[in-house]
């Protein structure tokens, strides 16, 4: 495995942690080695197990540092100095592959290369890199020696931007080389969807328009913008959370069944379903979608300072930290249901979840009384924390007190399942999952390049939309709440609110 930006964030705060922990499973080869590449001439492979050695024990991914399984880690690992944008300077990274690599046959000499380097460079950085011969296209995916591109997210940041991306990879490498990651799908319970849908007979009767009344996901962020205030200005929560995460989330819950569990056969469902969301035009986007910002405010009774005023974002910044979007799949199946999506920083919790809201009984015979207070049937699907599945339906509250007045008392209750409870252990990380699927080749997990692209067509007109039309004033909400009152407004106007988890 070779990791561009090896001394990176990523790389220390996702990928070796990933690496580590797959060790401790015995889940990669005897022969598995990493080679980080880096900027830093200062750098040795000693100064980088040193590094790497100080990011896994701070990793809250990795259970107990065990200086055992370190030591065998810390001999795998090695680094080489260069600069990536200059071609001249891959020639040394292939004369440390080629030392590396000599104890192994040439049929196992499989390169996993990992792009963790910022989006300014990718474009320099991949032609370096087909150029350099490194990693040769290959015809099909099941050649020997194998190698593979990861790809990291942001993937462009318009649909004009990740056509040309696309085009550029294609040109280079073949598709089924190339993994685009969004880390979101390696998350247990997204795939999780996919399971509660088509391994159980009981939901897929009823997963339409004429039971289902709307669909809400949320990805509710309590942290701020942190240290990426450079890179949130440029992206903003439309690209950084829309574009990729929850639309995959929308397209899961969405999709029709695959015939098989095929990479290619579960991403033509998900094309499918990205293609039916009916667009936003700009005369749409003024009643289907909110922006704000999060202003200063309490999270765990302590001040936290707005986006305005975090590091390296300007003091009169128009970049949304929060979205709520209100979104039609025009299909068969789901003509006239509302999926609404909203994420956000500095929210009230840190939540991830998609809940499948049912219609209403048609008529109601437990009196007046319990034809307010009755909730409609939820089916929720948490994505994290506390991953699980919870369905709420209605139970009549025992006694007898209420039956002069013949309304009956209701109440609703929680059929509950929990990922830690049943199983008794937390889902892997999600780099864990991935990582271990791009070495064996499985790509069910990665957008593929039409996929990419039709999430940005679904989403690229709204951000076009609102960097063309700043607001007159950006709505706020105070960090440590649900979002703006402008967001609860977008759907009450249809008569239901969001779900408060
Ligand atoms: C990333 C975004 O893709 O996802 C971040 O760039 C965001 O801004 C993160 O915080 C959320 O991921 P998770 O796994 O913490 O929900």
């Amino acid at each position: 495995m070779i990791i561009f930006g090896a001394l990176g964030d990523l790389s220390r705060r996702k990928l070796l942690p990933a690496i580590y922990e797959l060790m401790h499973q015995h889940l990669v080869d005897e022969q598995f080695q990493v080679l980080g590449v880096g900027r830093d001439p200062g750098q040795t492979d000693d100064t980088f197990r040193e590094q790497m050695r100080q990011a896994l024990s701070a990793s809250d991914e990795v259970g107990r540092f065990d200086e055992a399984l370190w030591q065998d880690l810390c001999t795998r690992l090695h680094f080489v100095s260069a600069d990536l944008t200059d071609a001249g300077d891959y020639a040394a990274i292939g004369e440390r592959l080629t030392q590396i690599e000599a104890k192994c046959p040439p049929e196992q000499r499989n390169r996993l290369f990992y792009l963790a380097v910022p989006p300014s460079v990718f474009e320099p950085i991949v032609t370096n890199l087909s150029k350099s011969g490194l990693a040769p296209r290959t015809r099909t995916a099941d050649g020997r020696p194998w190698a593979r591109i990861v790809v990291e997210k942001p993937f462009g940041r318009s649909l004009e931007s990740a056509q040309h991306l696309n085009a550029l990879l294609l040109s280079m490498f073949a598709e089924h080389q190339t993994y685009r990651i969004d880390h979101y799908l390696g998350k247990e319970t997204v795939q999780n969807v996919l399971v509660l849908r088509f391994a159980n007979s009981i939901f897929e009767p009823i997963w339409n328009r004429q039971w289902i009344h709307h669909v809400q996901i949320t990805a509710a962020e309590t942290v701020g913008v942190e240290e990426r205030g450079k890179y949130y200005e440029e992206a903003g929560v439309v690209r950084d959370m829309f574009q990729n995460h929850l639309l995959q989330l929308l397209s899961l819950t969405a999709m029709e069944p695959p015939a098989q569990m095929s990479a290619n056969a579960v991403r033509d469902e998900k094309v499918k379903v990205l293609r039916s969301v009916r667009w936003l035009t700009p005369d749409a986007i003024p009643d289907n979608a909110v922006r704000a910002q999060y202003t200063a405010g309490a999270m765990d009774g302590k001040q936290v300072p707005g986006y305005r005023q975090e590091k390296d974002v300007a003091a009169d910044s128009n970049v949304p930290t929060f979205a709520a979007v209100r979104l039609f799949v025009d299909n068969w199946r789901w003509n006239g249901v509302p999926f609404y999506l909203r994420s956000g920083k500095r929210l009230a919790r840190r939540e991830s979840e998609i809940a499948v809201q049912f219609r209403s009984p048609p008529h109601l015979m437990f009196g007046h009384l319990t034809r307010e207070a009755m909730r409609p049937n939820t089916l929720v699907m948490r994505v994290q924390p506390n991953e699980g599945v919870a369905l709420n339906f209605e139970v009549k509250v025992p006694g007898a007190a209420v039956a002069l007045t013949s309304n009956i008392e209701i109440a609703p209750v929680d059929m509950e399942f929990d990922y830690a409870n049943a199983f008794g252990e937390v889902s892997a990380p999600a780099y864990e999952t991935l990582l271990l699927d791009v070495m064996i080749g499985e790509a069910t997990l990665f957008t593929r390049s039409d996929e990419v692209e039709a999430a940005w067509r679904v989403i690229d007109p709204l951000i076009q939309h609102w960097e063309a039309n700043p607001p007159k004033r950006m709505p706020g909400y105070a960090a440590g709440t649900w979002g703006p009152r402008e967001a609860d407004e977008l759907i009450e106007e249809d008569g239901v609110e969001w779900r408060e988890p």
